[in-house]
C-alpha cells in the first residue's frame, strides 16, 4: 500500500500537509513517499516530470497531487511548463477514467449561484473518458485546401472510439454507480455522431451485467440544460472526453465552491491519480489560508477506488461533514456567522472530528 504525494507548486504544499495528516491519524499502515512535480521540479531539476518521481509514481499504488503551476513559470518553453508534468504523469499511468463528483453541503448551499432549493444536498458524480475521442484523434490539422475553386484554410479533427475504450470507461461507471445510488445515466449524442451511436448501443449490451444498476440515455445538449435545470435528478453520469470536459466544469460550478471539489483519474487495475479540481491558487500561497478540504476529500477517493477501504472513506467524508456542520469556514467558503480559520486549523478540525 504505497502512496507516492506531490504537493507541487503554490498552495499545493500546505493542502497536502493536511491530508498526509489525515491518512497518518487513520493508521491504516500506508506508506507515503513525497517527491517533485510541476514548476518545483522544474527549478529542481529542469524537468516538470523528472526521472525520479516517475520511477515513484509508477511503483505506487495511488498518487496525490496537490497541484501545479504559476505564474515564474508561464514564460518558458512549452516542454518545460508544470502542466508539461502533469499531462506527463497522466498519459504515462494509462489514467482513462476521471471520476468529478460535485457535492454541496446543505451548509453551503449559498455558495452556488443557483437558487439553494435546486442545489442544496447536491450529489452527483460524473466519469469522464480521458484518453481518447475527438481530443486525441487522427488526422487533424490546420491545412490549405482548394474549395469551391478558392484556397483557403481547412480546419479538422477525427472523433472515434473503438469498442474496448468504450467499454471499459463504461463498466467504470457501472462499478461506481453500483458503489452509490445504482443509477446511471450515460450522455450522447448519437443523433448526430456515429461514435456515439456505437457508445448507446455497448452501454445497452453491457446493462444485463449490471441488473442492479438503473441506466439511462441523455443527449449532451439536453444533459447541459438538465444540469441548471434539475441537477439532482443525476446521480452518476458517464460520457468521453469531450462532452465530460465540459459537463463536468459546468457540474463543478453548480456547486460554487472549487475548495471543496476532489477528482481521481484511474487506469485499469483501480491505481489512480487523486487530486484536488482546483489549481495552485498563486494569489493565496504560502499564506496558510487556502482550503485543504478538497485535497483530502481526495484522498477519500483514494481510500474508495484504488484501496477498495469503503467504510474509512465515509469516516474521512463524514468528518469533513461535521465540520462543516460545526461551523469551520476558510476564506474561500465563509459566510458571516461562522468561524473563519486557515488551513492547518481547518486539517485540526478534521482530526479531531475523526
Ligand atoms: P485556481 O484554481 O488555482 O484558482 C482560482 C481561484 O480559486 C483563485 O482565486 C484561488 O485563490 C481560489 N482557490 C483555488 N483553490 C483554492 C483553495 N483550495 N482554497 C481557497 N481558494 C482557492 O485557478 P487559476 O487561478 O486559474 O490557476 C492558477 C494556477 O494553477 C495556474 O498556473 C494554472 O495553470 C494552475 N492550475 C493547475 C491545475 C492542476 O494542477 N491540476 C488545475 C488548474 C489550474
Ligand atoms: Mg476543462
Amino acid at each position: 500500500m504505497k502512496i507516492c504525494v506531490l504537493p507541487g507548486d503554490g498552495i499545493g504544499p500546505e493542502i497536502m500537509a493536511e491530508a498526509v495528516r489525515v491518512l497518518e491519524a487513520l493508521n491504516l499502515g500506508f506508506e507515503m513517499e513525497t517527491a517533485l512535480l510541476g514548476g518545483c521540479a522544474v527549478d529542481a531539476t529542469g524537468n516538470p516530470y523528472p526521472e525520479a518521481t516517475q520511477k515513484l509514481a509508477q511503483e505506487a499504488d495511488a498518487v496525490l497531487l496537490g497541484a501545479v503551476g504559476g505564474p515564474q513559470w508561464d514564460t518558458l518553453p512549452r516542454e518545460q511548463r508544470p502542466e508539461r508534468g502533469l499531462l506527463g504523469i497522466r498519459k504515462q499511468l494509462n489514467l482513462f477514467a476521471n471520476l468529478r463528483p460535485a457535492i454541496l453541503y446543505p451548509e453551503l448551499a449559498n455558495a452556488s449561484t443557483l437558487k439553494p432549493e435546486v442545489v442544496a444536498g447536491l450529489d452527483i458524480l460524473i466519469v469522464r473518458e480521458l484518453t481518447g475521442d475527438i481530443y486525441f484523434g487522427q488526422p487533424r490539422g490546420i491545412e490549405e485546401r482548394e474549395i469551391d475553386g478558392q484556397k483557403q484554410r481547412f480546419g479538422f479533427n477525427t472523433m472515434h472510439y473503438s469498442e474496448s475504450e468504450i467499454r471499459r470507461i463504461l463498466r467504470v461507471a457501472f462499478e461506481a454507480a453500483r458503489k452509490r445510488n445504482k443509477k446511471l445515466c450515460s450522455v450522447d449524442k448519437m443523433n448526430v455522431l456515429e461514435t456515439t451511436q456505437l457508445w448507446r448501443d455497448i452501454a445497452n449490451e453491457l446493462a444485463p451485467e449490471y441488473p442492479d444498476v438503473e441506466l439511462s440515455h441523455m443527449l449532451v445538449d439536453n444533459a447541459a440544460m438538465q444540469l441548471v435545470r434539475n441537477p439532482k435528478q443525476f446521480d452518476v453520469m458517464v460520457t468521453g472526453n469531450m462532452f465530460g470536459d465540459i459537463l463536468s466544469d459546468e457540474a463543478s460550478m453548480l456547486t460554487g465552491s472549487i475548495g471543496m471539489l476532489p477528482s481521481a483519474s484511474l487506469d485499469a487495475n483501480n491505481k489512480g491519480l487523486y487530486e484536488p479540481s482546483h489549481g495552485s491558487a498563486p494569489d493565496i500561497a504560502g499564506k496558510g489560508v487556502a482550503n485543504p478540504l478538497a485535497t483530502i476529500l481526495s484522498a477519500a477517493m483514494m481510500l474508495r477506488y484504488t484501496f477498495n477501504m469503503e467504510e474509512a472513506a465515509v469516516k474521512v467524508e463524514n468528518a469533513v461533514k461535521k465540520v462543516l456542520a460545526q461551523g469551520y469556514r476558510t476564506g474561500d467558503i465563509y459566510e458571516p456567522g461562522t468561524t473563519k480559520v486557515g488551513t492547518r486549523q481547518m486539517g485540526d478540525a478534521v482530526l479531531a472530528a475523526l
